[in-house]
C-alpha cells in the first residue's frame, strides 16, 4: 500500500520524505490557503522536486475547458504532476479529455462507489473517496472505500483508489484492509501512526537501563 502526505507544507513534505515513508503527496487549494505565501505555481515545482511520486494539483475552474487549460498547465509543470479535478460533469468531461492526451487525473470529492466507477471510466488514474468528511455526517466512508476497492479489482480498472479525508491512524488501517491502493494523510496522522506509549516508555526504559549499568562499570572501575 502506498501512503501520499495531504499537505501544502515543504517542511512536513521533506521530513516525511527523509523517513523513506512518503510515494507521492496530494494538496488542494485549503491546504495551499494555509501556507500560500508563494503562487501555486511555484510551490508544485518545488513539491515536486522534493518527491518523484504523483503530486496532484487541483483545478479551480467550473467548465471543462477551463478544466482542461488548467490541467494542460499543470501537466507543463513537472513530469509527475497529477491533475485533480472534482466529480462533477464537466469534471468527467476534463479528466475523459485530459486521458486522452495522456495527462493523469485524480478525481477528488467522490463520496459514492458509482461515482468512482464513473471517473475511473471517463480515465482518472486515482479515485479520491472522502472518508471523513461521510464519517462526519454520520454515514460509513470505509464502505465506500471497499466497495470502490472491489470495483476496481474485480472489473481491472485501470485505476487505483486514495483513501482522502483521512482523521485519524485507524482510517489507514481499515483503508489497507479494505484494499485502497494508496491513504493520504494530514502530517499529524502519520506521526500518530508512529508512536505508541509502550514503544516511547520502552525507549526510556532502554536508555535508563543502559546508563545504569554504564554508572556501575564506571564505578567498578574505580573501585
Ligand atoms: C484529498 O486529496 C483531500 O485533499 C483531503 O484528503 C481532504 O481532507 P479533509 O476532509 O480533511 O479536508
Amino acid at each position: 500500500m502506498k501512503l501520499f502526505l495531504d499537505t501544502a507544507d515543504v517542511a512536513e513534505i521533506r521530513t516525511a520524505v527523509r523517513w523513506g515513508v512518503i510515494d507521492g503527496v496530494t494538496t488542494n487549494p485549503t491546504l495551499y490557503a494555509k501556507v500560500g505565501k508563494t503562487s501555486y505555481d511555484e510551490l508544485l515545482v518545488e513539491i515536486c522536486g522534493i518527491t518523484s511520486g504523483p503530486v496532484s494539483a487541483e483545478v479551480i475552474a467550473d467548465d471543462a475547458d477551463g478544466m482542461v487549460a488548467e490541467g494542460r498547465h499543470f501537466a507543463r509543470l513537472a513530469p509527475n504532476i497529477v491533475v485533480k479535478i472534482p466529480m462533477c460533469e464537466p469534471g468527467l468531461e476534463a479528466i475523459s479529455r485530459l486521458a486522452e492526451e495522456g495527462i493523469r487525473t485524480n478525481c477528488t470529492l467522490i463520496f459514492t462507489a458509482n461515482q468512482g466507477l464513473l471517473a475511473a471510466k471517463a480515465g482518472a488514474s486515482f479515485l479520491s473517496p472522502f472518508v471523513g468528511r461521510l464519517d462526519d455526517v454520520n454515514e460509513d466512508g470505509m464502505m465506500v472505500i471497499r466497495e470502490l476497492s472491489d470495483i476496481v479489482n474485480l472489473h481491472d480498472l485501470d485505476a487505483e483508489v486514495i483513501t482522502a479525508s483521512v482523521r485519524h491512524p485507524r482510517h489507514v488501517t481499515d483503508a489497507a484492509l479494505a484494499g485502497a491502493h494508496i491513504a493520504t494523510l494530514p502530517f499529524k496522522v502519520l506521526q500518530q501512526m508512529v508512536h505508541h506509549p509502550l514503544t516511547d516508555r520502552g525507549i526510556a526504559q532502554f536508555k535508563a537501563d543502559w546508563a545504569k549499568v554504564q554508572a556501575e562499570l564506571a564505578e567498578a572501575k574505580k573501585g
